[in-house]
């Protein structure tokens, strides 16, 4: 019987968990979905603000939804991670790995005994004057936020086993094996505070950006604007969006709010992409996927196909999984799916 593989997202608004087999033949099987909301604050641009109720509501989400076992998966997206795309001289990767730090320190901005350090390799090539270099995405964290991480879950009684990148584990979900997609694409998880973004061609990432925007400016700006409660100013966001409402009541007011905060996002998307776009060695990306809480505001999708005059689509974190004795309604759990494309690969991340 093989071990399961449990990804722990630990996001702004909630933390929340997948529980995954390895399918005996076929694809890996989905056991088990839970999410314990946070308290607004203790989770703040990705970044562990308050580790006592982060804690207690890891150890609740535990508890409620009987998940198997203690070891964890997590993943990290906030801005005291770095992510580089760097030409080296070639050499083997284990030797890579063990020479990372040196190799790198110049280049990153994170003095490099205070890092935590990880490498993707994109691609090894040969210069015209036949130097041969490997080409790598360079992750460096800072250890003191992934201690505040780890440390949260071990208070939680729970294991850690593996970290990686929000962004890689949206991308292992999102373009799963055997579903490459077509041909350079944009992934973005736009959450309550944090927006990762990935360019990735056959699920190879090339570039990867964590802004620290997503779907709290918008009802915050609702809040201050109407002068309304958190709570409702969430429902307003919810119920109109993006949409034109006519006449001058409440959510026509909502409305506009709504749309110029979310056109501000759809501008930085805009110029992230034309930043990746004016690289020597860019891809051309064809399309956009996006998932995340902050991708269900109403119109959003259509906004920004529009602006970037490429289709736009709502990725599906469980399409390579079998859906196990989970305990929720189908219904429920194509509600739950944006949510879930960080824990869902981190929870593949694991099994391997
Ligand atoms: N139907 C909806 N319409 C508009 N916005 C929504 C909707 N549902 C959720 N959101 C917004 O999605 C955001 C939460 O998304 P998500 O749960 O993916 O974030 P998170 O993972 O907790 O945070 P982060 O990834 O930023 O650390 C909130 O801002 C919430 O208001
Ligand atoms: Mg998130």
């Amino acid at each position: 019987m093989v071990a399961p593989a449990i990804g722990l997202d630990i996001g702004s608004s909630a933390v929340r968990a997948v529980q995954v087999t390895a399918g005996r033949r076929g694809p890996a099987v989905l056991e088990r979905v839970g999410q314990v909301l946070l308290p607004r604050g203790a989770v703040r641009e990705g970044e562990i603000a308050d580790p006592e109720p982060v804690a207690q509501a890891v150890s609740t989400l535990w508890s409620r939804y009987a998940f198997k076992g203690s070891k964890v998966a997590l993943g990290v997206g906030n801005q005291q991670v770095v992510v580089r795309k760097m030409d080296l001289p070639f050499m083997p990767e284990d030797e890579l790995a063990q020479s990372l730090e040196f190799q790198v320190q110049d280049s990153i901005p994170i003095p490099v005994d205070q890092a935590i350090l990880d490498f993707n390799t994109l691609e090894n090539y040969e210069s015209a004057q036949g130097e041969r270099f490997n080409r790598v995405l360079v992750v460096a964290a800072h250890r003191q936020m992934v201690d505040s991480i780890l440390g949260v879950v071990r208070g939680a009684k729970l294991e850690p086993t593996g970290l990686d990148l929000d962004a890689f584990a949206m991308l292992r979900s999102l373009v799963p094996e055997g579903f490459p997609g077509e041909g350079g694409e944009m992934l973005l998880d736009i959450g309550a505070s944090v927006t990762n973004m990935v360019v990735h061609h056959d699920g190879v990432p090339h570039f990867v950006r964590i802004l620290l925007m997503g779907g709290d400016s918008i009802t915050s700006a609702v809040v201050d604007d109407l002068g309304v409660e958190y709570d409702e100013a969430e429902d307003l966001k919810a119920a109109v969006g993006m949409s034109e409402v006519s006449g001058l009541g409440r959510e026509h007011d909502a409305a506009r709010v709504i749309t110029e905060r979310a056109l501000r996002f759809i501008d930085e998307i805009q110029g992230s992409l034309d930043y990746y776009r004016a690289q020597p060695d860019a891809i051309p990306v064809r399309r956009m996927v996006v998932c995340g809480g902050g991708s269900q505001l109403p119109n959003l999708r259509q906004r920004l196909a529009e602006t970037l005059h490429m289709p736009v689509e709502h990725g599906h974190p469980m399409q390579s999984l079998k859906i196990g004795n989970v305990g929720l309604e189908a219904e429920q759990l194509v509600q739950a799916e944006p949510y879930l494309a960080v824990a869902v690969g981190l929870a593949l991340g694991g099994m391997a």
